[in-house]
């Protein structure tokens, strides 16, 4: 709108070459393809290009019908409204069509035998509690007893002081905090930094499978593809030292159910892990659990690239 209310474009002229009537399929893509040119940005123009193309392809190919296209523009609409500050509905259409995880894997391929990433998810918080090595990151009766331990290490093997590790995980339940109601604090997810001689350590509980939120159009779109929403367990744990590339990663204890499914990719081979179990009722309290006399151990150590 100009200053006396009017209708107005964007400022932009008309392009500065003839296209034809856009009279059948074919001119449409190609008149289509040739506006993509306009692009200022070298690589937003590359994208566009791309984008146009296999987005057409795939509206030939299929013969998609109107009503079907009627159908995705709801689905996607639908998708956008069930976003809020605290859910994120495209995220999760991402993980389930396996998007990000492919992003993932093109941007951080395995290097040099360096921890592999894994996908973020939904449930990270910023406000998990500062710990010191061998603390507990649950609160009591949260699950079943499991001590994490292991260095955090260069690729050619030297260990990394002061690394920033976040960690966060489901309790018994296959909750995380942040999905209870009422939540004043947080819980299961805690921060910490590696000692001298890069070691780290920390108490928390096993974490369970979990469904991942299936009360939105993601859900339906499973439900549809025949396909469980839900995850293997797995602890979420994240390293950042300066010099090295921030690493967003996840520990899979093998022997679930859902470790070949994960409904969100999220699961290589590399990141699966053996829990031990320790039947030992000195150790346990030496370890600072203040009942039993068994627990599980995840011993593994996290290897960080440097930045080049
Ligand atoms: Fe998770």
């Amino acid at each position: 709108m100009d200053g006396d209310g009017r209708a107005v474009s964007n400022g932009i002229a008309p392009p500065p070459f003839q296209l034809p009537a856009p009279d059948s399929p074919d001119v449409i893509t190609a008149n289509m393809t040739r506006l993509t040119d306009l692009t200022v940005n070298d690589r937003q123009r590359f994208l566009f290009k791309n984008l146009v193309s296999h987005l057409h392809s795939f509206v030939r190919e299929t013969g998609l019908t109107t009503k079907e296209w009627e159908e995705t523009i709801l689905f996607l609409t639908r998708t956008g409204q069930k976003c809020t500050p605290i859910r994120q509905e495209f995220i999760l259409l991402s993980d389930v069509l396996g998007v990000s995880a492919l992003v993932d894997a093109i941007n951080n391929p395995p290097e040099n035998g360096a921890t592999e990433s894994s996908v973020l998810g939904p449930f990270f918080t910023d406000d998990a509690p500062e710990l010191a090595n061998g603390e507990s990151i649950a609160s009591e009766g949260k699950g079943e007893y499991m001590y994490v331990e292991g260095r955090i290490l260069s690729v050619d093997g030297t260990p990394i002081p002061n690394a920033a590790i976040e960690t966060w995980e489901t309790d018994a339940n296959g909750f995380y905090d942040t999905q209870y109601e009422g939540r004043e604090r947080a819980d299961c997810r805690g921060r910490l930094h590696s000692d001298k001689d890069g070691y780290f350590g920390y108490r928390a509980v096993v974490p369970v499978a979990y469904p991942i939120p299936g009360d939105g159009p993601v859900g339906e779109l499973l439900l549809r593809m025949s396909r469980h929403n839900m995850r293997p367990n797995h602890l979420h744990i994240m390293v950042e030292a300066p010099g090295f590339r921030k690493l967003v990663t996840a520990f899979y204890p093998e022997g679930d159910t859902y470790i070949e499914s994960d409904a969100v990719f999220g699961v290589k081979k590399s990141l699966v892990v053996t829990l031990e179990t320790v039947k030992d009722e000195a150790e346990a309290r030496k370890r600072g659990f203040p009942k039993g006399d068994n627990f599980k151990l995840l011993r593994r150590d996290v290897i960080l690239v440097p930045q080049s």
